[in-house]
């Protein structure tokens, strides 16, 4: 049986006084619909920018602000919140409180969870640029590091005060993202692995084109869950209007010819070819330069044949691992057996066209050399996951 991803985690959530101190809410919002437990603490400066009710609202848990908080029973507050915490995580962080956990100040309750916390501690310093670039920010972001505190961010872009530059913190979705990385074993650090994604559009004339209905979103679902499993990801991806998740390295390619010329750029030194993208099996013979004007009762149009990206991979002379997707409407696991063997690849992942395109989940088996796995329905990032370390078990069995 293939485990799981993603557990829930029971994050303390630290809040201190800057004005980002209002995207807390959406980063609270965001991480209790991830399924995490969020135990808010403030700093009195933070109460200021954001109401602790807000806070208790949307985290569903009392926030605390004050060392001497009478609701926690032994009277320890600073124990209590922080030993049920699997993370305590800063956001925003101001340079103040950068600098206080720079020299171990403990003195408000934040602060004070902070230095008797037994978990990881993750920061997201939000601040003016000039704070940001002062020696002293700098000389005590060095200091956090050295610590083996995780630093998320800052971002670059407008900020509170009008000028432009780094200090801003992180968007909450890619805080999200950065505390879902940390969370993730590194399964396939060190490896490289190239995906395609999308469809592919054969135009015909300058505004008409052949395309399919992938959505993409399962390759970046894979590319996503690689990303946080510590892999090097390179995406090639077609046309889809799915969100792209960041990765190593991303180009975009329109037609089967273009894909076919990016993967064979990127594949050298590749461990892990991902094949998920819908790729057009035919292109016309003529892409007319001019837009094609109605005229007769029919129109035929010749169709020549695509190149095999999978294929052509899967017979390199020192080919990666390939893994090729069968999206098929009948005979499933037939037709994904005959890919398989036909394209010469070790495995294959078959599911039903139908209910895959579009959807956020999928129902899909995995077919290898040594047998079948049905992975159940699940979010197509979780059957990533799935996948992901199956193949891991392939490519190094214990
Ligand atoms: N594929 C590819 N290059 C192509 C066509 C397909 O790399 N020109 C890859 C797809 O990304 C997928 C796998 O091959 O991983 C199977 O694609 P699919 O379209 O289902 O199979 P085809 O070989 O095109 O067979 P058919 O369309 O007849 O089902």
């Amino acid at each position: 049986m293939i485990p799981a991803h993603s557990p829930h985690q029971h994050l303390l959530l630290g809040v201190t006084g800057g004005i980002a101190a209002y995207k807390a809410a959406e980063l609270v919002r965001l991480l209790v619909k991830q399924g995490h437990r969020v135990q808010v603490v403030m700093t009195e400066a933070a109460t200021h920018f954001i109401t602790p009710t807000t806070l208790q609202a949307l985290s569903g848990n009392p926030v605390f602000v004050d060392s001497w908080d009478q609701r926690i029973s032994n009277g320890m507050p600073h124990i209590e919140l922080s030993r049920k915490a699997d993370a305590i995580l800063v956001a925003p962080a101001s340079a103040d409180f950068i600098a206080k956990l720079a020299h171990g100040f403990a003195n408000d309750l934040l602060s004070t969870l902070c230095l008797a916390r037994e978990c990881p501690l993750i920061v997201a310093p939000a601040m003016n640029k000039q704070m940001w670039e002062n020696a002293a920010t700098q000389r005590n972001i060095g200091q956090l590091q050295q610590d083996a505190i995780t630093i998320l961010g800052p971002d670059s872009g407008e900020q509170a005060c009008g000028e432009v530059g780094l200090g801003r913190m992180l968007e909450p979705a890619d805080l999200l993202e950065g505390l879902q990385t940390f969370f993730t074993p590194k399964l396939l650090a060190g490896k490289k692995i190239l995906i395609t994604a999308g469809a592919t559009l054969e135009m015909l004339d300058p505004v008409r084109g052949i395309t399919n209905i992938s959505s993409g979103k399962m390759g970046y679902a894979l590319a996503q869950a690689a990303m946080r499993m510590g892999a090097e990801v390179t995406l090639i991806y077609g046309h889809t209007s799915a969100s792209r998740p960041a990765t190593s390295q991303a180009y975009f390619a329109s037609s089967a010819h273009d894909m076919y010329q990016s993967v064979m750029q990127s594949i050298a030194d590749q461990d892990i070819f991902i094949a998920v993208a819908a790729v057009a099996d035919y292109r016309p013979d003529v892409s007319s330069v001019q837009k094609i004007k109605k005229s007769e009762q029919t129109l035929t149009l010749e169709l020549i044949k695509n190149k095999d990206i999978l294929a052509d991979v899967a017979s390199l002379p020192n080919p990666p691992y390939c893994v090729g997707f069968a999206a098929e409407t009948e005979r499933v696991i037939d037709y994904a057996k005959q890919k398989r063997l036909a394209k010469r690849i070790p495995m294959i992942v078959a599911n039903h066209a139908n209910t895959a395109m579009g959807s956020d989940q999928n129902t899909v088996t995995i077919i290898d050399e040594h047998g079948e796995y049905a992975l159940g329905t699940d979010d197509k990032i979780n059957i990533a996951f799935k996948l992901l370390t199956h193949l891991k078990s392939q490519l190094d069995p214990r």
